[in-house]
């Protein structure tokens, strides 16, 4: 029964998964989403709990689901029925698979309209189409680029096609070797920003706004914030790091390598902050959050300061990098899937996969001019992309992940993959079956609006349900893994 799968490709360097994992964590949630949120949820208290998110949820589900990854040795839905299989369980729970695989696909088809705003930024900024003189003349330029389905298709179509070329030259030829330029790229253009950043006079601004620590504007909304954010800056229950995982050599360690992503997923985030925020300060601006702050507010801002064609071009380079580098993370499940169980060379199915993902991103895209009357409940084709990935489809496949690694799984598939001591193996099992579980369940209920949650209020009743369900499951859990596995 224990026969492990072999693997048929494996990363070829020693950094490989660490490099491109950290690529696909490191994207626009680091650069544009989590400095703003930092700035809204109270700085360094905000800081504090997301670490905390990191920690508790983020980095025990990450572990869980490389696991997965490394012993199915497959894309997500292979190795989910390998793994249950090998338990004994029935070959259903690879719905979850498929889930994560559709979830990163379909993140995919709302990111490259995101992303193609970054390389069309790139560009503008490069033949100096950004002149404007304010905040509404950046508004201006910004909704002339969305009205164009013609020009933004064609941003959006371009990182499609070098997402697909990239995927479609395999993992070793394709992904690690894109990655293993554009990561440490990536890291010296964000430490030329904030050394720049550091001389525009804003800079004690800025590292107050980000971590002043001001525990009152930590609401239970900023919480919540902190808990959805650590699943989708870590490429949780998307495929994507299931499937990088399933190209991890045995002798590699789980644990180590996700905190190394994890610790450097955080850091980027930080620096990105430290890039942003004294730039806006020494121009006098608002913090303006969504995409005003990336594709107006900064523009306008590196206009006014000497050297800000360069630094502005150094800005969206690192920017459409980090979006390349998460973009060829979230379809390579899709790939491998076609390729592996479907035997499609990885170049066809790249292209076929690529066709569709097209199509998808052209409705999303179109969300911004000719689609703009296109609604169903008030959302447009994009914002039902985003609603249902980053709402539903993630937090339910991280509770998928967390409970089949926690309970329904034979223990001795993670003890061998994760080769943990007793104390930190009880430790992640604690996460993954009650901790995780149940921040999961709360960014639920909160997004779907059936309760209010008031966590500063309601902190000492969540801690007894902790307790409560810790005792039940812990009494129940041989029970129910027996019968499970009948
Ligand atoms: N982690 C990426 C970011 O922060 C987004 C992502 C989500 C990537 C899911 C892959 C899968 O932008």
């Amino acid at each position: 029964m224990t026969t492990r799968q072999r693997p048929r490709t494996l990363w070829l360097g020693r950094w490989g998964f660490v490099l491109a994992a950290t690529g696909s964590a490191v994207g626009l949630g680091n650069i544009w989403k989590f400095p703003y949120m930092t700035g809204e949820y109270g700085g360094g208290a905000f800081v504090l709990v997301y670490l905390a998110c990191i920690l508790a949820v983020g980095i025990p589900v990450m572990m869980a689901e490389i696991a997965f990854g490394r012993r199915g040795r497959g894309s997500p839905i292979d190795a989910i029925r390998r793994v249950v299989r090998e338990s004994g369980s029935g070959a259903w729970w690879s719905l979850f698979g498929w889930m994560a695989m559709l979830c990163g696909f379909l993140i995919l088809s709302f990111y490259v309209v995101v992303a193609g705003w970054s390389f069309s930024y790139l560009w503008k900024t490069l033949t100096g189409g950004l002149n404007g003189t304010s905040v509404d003349d950046m508004a201006m330029i910004f909704a002339a680029n969305n009205a164009n389905p013609w020009h933004l298709g064609f941003w959006s179509t371009l990182v499609t096609l070098l997402t697909m070329v990239i995927v479609g030259k395999g993992v070793r030829e394709g992904i690690e070797r894109s990655v293993s330029w554009m990561m440490p790229g990536l890291v010296i253009m964000l430490a030329l920003m904030i050394v720049y950043a550091a001389f525009s006079g804003g800079f004690s601004d800025g590292v107050a706004f980000l971590f002043s620590f001001e525990v009152g504007k930590l609401s239970s909304e900023g919480l919540l914030a902190a808990l959805g954010h650590a699943f989708f800056t870590l490429s949780l229950a998307s495929g994507a790091i299931l499937t990088y995982g399933a190209y991890l050599p045995d002798q590699r360690s789980i644990a180590r390598t996700t905190v190394s992503v994890a610790i450097a997923d955080t850091i980027v985030a930080l620096m990105a902050g430290l890039a942003i925020f004294p730039v806006i300060f020494a121009n006098g601006m608002d913090p303006a959050s969504g995409p005003g702050l990336l594709f107006m507010s900064l523009p306008l801002a590196f206009q006014a300061m000497p050297l800000g064609t360069l630094f502005g071009v150094i800005f969206f380079t690192m920017l459409s990098m980090a979006a390349l580098t998460s973009a060829i993370s979230m379809i390579e499940a899709t790939v491998a899937w076609l390729n592996e169980s479907r035997g499609i060379s990885r170049a066809k199915a790249s292209w076929g996969a690529g066709s569709l993902l097209w199509v998808i991103s052209t409705l999303a895209m179109m969300s911004f001019n000719v689609g703009s009357e296109w609604t169903l409940a008030g959302k447009h084709v994009f914002d039902w992309l985003d609603f249902l990935t980053s709402r539903f489809m993630m937090p339910l496949g991280g509770l998928g992940m967390a409970l089949m690694a926690g309970f329904l799984l034979r223990h001795e598939i993670f003890r061998s993959e994760l080769n943990l001591t007793p104390v930190q193996h009880a430790l992640w099992l604690f996460m993954v079956r009650y901790v995780s579980p149940l921040g999961i369940v709360l960014v639920f209920i909160d997004s779907l609006g059936i309760v209010t949650l008031d966590l500063a209020a309601q902190w000492p009743w969540l801690l007894a349900i902790l307790v409560a369900i810790t005792a039940v499951g812990e009494m129940a859990s041989p029970r129910l893994k027996r019968q499970l596995s009948e």
